[in-house]
Parts: structure tokens; C-alpha cells; sequence
């Protein structure tokens, strides 16, 4: 044990079903760590969710986003229930967090791990280890859109980020009384550019010499062609080859040789696909880890939602939000400590007998009792 020399404050969101219960494992890991590497964690816990939205109607209130500030970093479970109408509590908390903060990155590494089945033959020496660097502020989720029937569609745009504001609106007119919804996808050469960069980071970190984007020019030109020459344009600036792949050719090739890829850049919402599909095929989404990343607060979550349908049976595999917490250590420096719980969970996987694996892998460990386990190794 070291002795402590700094202390953080991360402030915690559980959120909805296996949320609570995964996130108090990635606690337990991140206080582990901190011990043996030498540093405190202050956890500043936050109610929000569905529960708390039904008992009291208030979903993420406007002076939480300042207090937030006073943390280095938010550690989330998951949004989502189905008592609850989809999207309210998902664009209220979880995209508001990414906008606010414009937490442009959304960092999701798809790895194999030891014991973890996988539904696609991996050629023997072989091994999955890819990174979707997903936008994560732009494309179809900036919320431009509306619905109606009538002869005029109109919807407002309101929209304002630290890199640009948009204003105005949008009116369509249709033959009366057609019934139609409308949703704008917006990228920016300053979006893009960033975005980007940080894809060619990632890929020269982990010595790549090339970065693929998922794109759809063939079909959407307008704003996938242009994201192909912004995009094309900075990693090329930049000394990296780039490559270009259409999203649906690239998702049939990941299937068949997952392994022969690497750093895959994405528009937010190919990104959204491509990451649980990697995710599905890199050992599931029980170790399936994301960041959310910007020039200030960072966000760290599983990819996975609040499966409602586990939550409370001690069936949630916590591996996911451990590893988030992984990265959340990462992003404040402790990469020491970000290492080490990464080799505790492959310890941990690759050590166990089949009674300690997740009940997901097939295991009989509970939640909490693969929580203890990293902890232990850590
Ligand atoms: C994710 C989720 C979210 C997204 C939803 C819950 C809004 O699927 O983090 O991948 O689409 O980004
Ligand atoms: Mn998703």
C-alpha cells in the first residue's frame, strides 16, 4: 500500500437497473486501486434516473451541470426503463451530459478476453483488439427534427455548442395532410477535424500506421462525402493513411475477420452500431467499456443499457463498468492504475474456474463476487 498523495472527486451516476449494481463494483476496483497506487477518491453520488424522475418529475436539473464542474470526472452505470418513454431519460441525462460538456469522443475499445466465448473462429495466434473512435456530438443526434401532418412541416433549430450555434427554422412544405417526420443530420468541418485527430492519437499510440472511417457516401453523400474529405484530409495532414470503408460492407467484414482490424472512425450514429456489433463480437457487451471524452469533464460508461430484465439478480456481469473505470483512471493520468485493472480482469478471466466466471460467460459468480475478484487482484 502506498500512502496517499492526491484525492479525486468523481461523482457517480448509477442510473437504471444493472447500472446501480455495476457501478458499485467499479467503486469498489477504483478505492482498490487508489490504494495501491496511491491515491484518494471522493465520490459525489447523484440520484438521477428513472426512479428518481418518477418520484419526483425532475430528470437532470440545470444546477447540476455547474456542481459537476467541481469533479474531475462522472462515472455512469446506465440510462433507460421501460416504465419510462423511451428517449426522455436517455436524451435528458445521457446525451445532455455528452452535449454539455462536448464531450466529443466516444471511446469504445472491443478486445477478447481470456474465457470469454466468442461467436466468431478466431484464426489460432489471432486476437480481436480494435477502438471505435466515435463523434459523439453531431450526425442525426443533434435533435434536429419535428413531426406533424398538414401541408406545412415546421420545426425550430436551436442548437448551441462551444464550437458553433446554429439558429432558426426549418419549414417543409408537403401535398395536405401527408403525415411525416423529419431528422437532420449536421456534421461540421470543425467536428470533424477534431474528431479525427483524435482518431489518429489513438491509432499512433497503439502504433498503427492508418485509420479507417465508416462512411455512407454512396447513399449520403452530402454529409458522409464530406465527412470523407474533411476526414481524409486531416489524417492524410497528419502522416497516417486513411482508408474508407461503407458502414454496412465494413459491419459484414467484421463478422467474418474481427481481427484484421484496428482504429475504426465513426460518425455518431455508425459509431452507436458498429460498437455494439464489435462489442457482440468481442465477448459481449458484459466487457464492453466506453469514455466519453471532451476538453473538460469526462464520461465514463459500459456500452451496455439497464437490463431491466437482470437488474437485482445478481446476474449483471460488472466487468464493463469496471473497465470504464479503467479509462476514467486513464483520463486523470493513473495510467499505472488504468493497467493494472485492465491485466486484474484478464487475470481474473483467465484464472478462473468456471464457478468464478460471470454468469454470463457461464459462470456462477454473482455481481459482486467478480467485483471482490478484480478488487482482490488489483
Ligand atoms: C450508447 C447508447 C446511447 C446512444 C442511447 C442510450 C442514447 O445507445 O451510449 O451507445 O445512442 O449513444
Ligand atoms: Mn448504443
Amino acid at each position: 500500500m502506498k500512502s496517499i498523495s492526491k484525492s479525486y472527486r468523481i461523482a457517480v451516476i448509477p442510473g437504471d437497473g444493472i447500472g446501480k449494481e455495476v457501478t458499485a463494483e467499479a467503486q469498489k476496483v477504483v478505492n482498490a486501486a487508489g490504494e495501491a497506487y496511491g491515491f484518494g477518491v471522493e465520490w459525489h453520488p447523484y440520484p438521477f434516473g428513472a426512479d428518481h424522475y418518477l418520484r419526483t418529475g425532475e430528470i437532470f436539473p440545470d444546477s447540476v451541470l455547474g456542481e459537476l464542474e467541481q469533479c474531475q470526472a462522472v462515472l455512469l452505470g446506465a440510462i433507460g426503463d421501460p416504465r419510462v418513454k423511451p428517449g426522455l431519460l436517455e436524451r435528458g441525462i445521457l446525451l445532455r451530459l455528452r452535449f454539455h460538456y462536448d464531450m466529443f469522443v466516444n471511446l469504445r475499445p472491443a478486445r477478447s478476453f481470456p474465457n470469454t466465448p466468442l461467436p466468431v473462429a478466431i484464426p489460432e495466434g489471432k486476437r480481436i483488439d480494435t477502438v471505435v473512435v466515435r463523434e459523439n456530438t453531431e450526425d442525426f443526434y443533434m435533435g434536429i427534427g419535428g413531426e406533424g401532418r398538414g401541408s406545412d412541416l415546421s420545426f425550430p433549430v436551436e442548437i448551441s455548442r462551444d464550437l458553433y450555434s446554429v439558429k432558426g427554422t426549418t419549414t417543409l412544405s408537403f401535398s395536405p395532410e401527408t403525415n411525416a417526420a423529419v431528422q437532420l443530420g449536421l456534421a461540421t468541418e470543425e467536428g470533424v477535424r477534431r474528431i479525427a485527430t483524435y482518431a489518429c492519437d489513438t491509432a499512433r499510440r497503439r502504433g498503427e500506421k492508418s485509420v479507417l472511417l465508416a462512411s455512407k457516401s454512396n447513399a449520403l453523400p452530402q454529409i458522409y462525402g464530406f465527412w470523407e474529405t474533411i476526414a481524409g484530409d486531416e489524417v492524410r495532414g497528419q502522416g497516417l493513411d486513411f482508408q474508407v470503408a461503407n458502414v454496412d460492407a465494413l459491419c459484414y467484414h467484421l463478422v467474418r475477420n474481427p481481427w484484421k482490424y484496428n482504429t475504426i472512425l465513426c460518425p455518431n450514429m455508425f459509431g452507436d452500431i458498429v460498437s455494439d456489433l464489435l462489442a457482440g463480437i468481442a465477448g459481449g457487451l458484459g466487457v464492453a467499456a466506453g469514455a466519453n471524452i471532451g476538453k473538460g469533464l469526462g464520461m465514463f460508461e459500459p456500452v451496455h443499457g439497464s437490463a431491466p430484465d437482470i437488474a437485482g439478480t445478481g446476474r449483471a456481469n460488472p466487468l464493463a463498468a469496471i473497465l470504464s473505470a479503467g479509462l476514467l483512471l486513464f483520463s486523470l493520468g493513473e495510467t499505472e492504475a488504468a493497467a493494472k485493472i485492465e491485466s486484474a480482469v484478464e487475470n481474473v478471466l483467465g484464472k478462473a474456474d468456471k464457478a468464478a466466471l460471470p454468469a454470463e460467460f457461464g459462470g456462477g459468480a454473482t455481481c459482486s463476487a467478480v467485483g471482490d475478484a478484480v478488487a482482490a487482484a488489483v
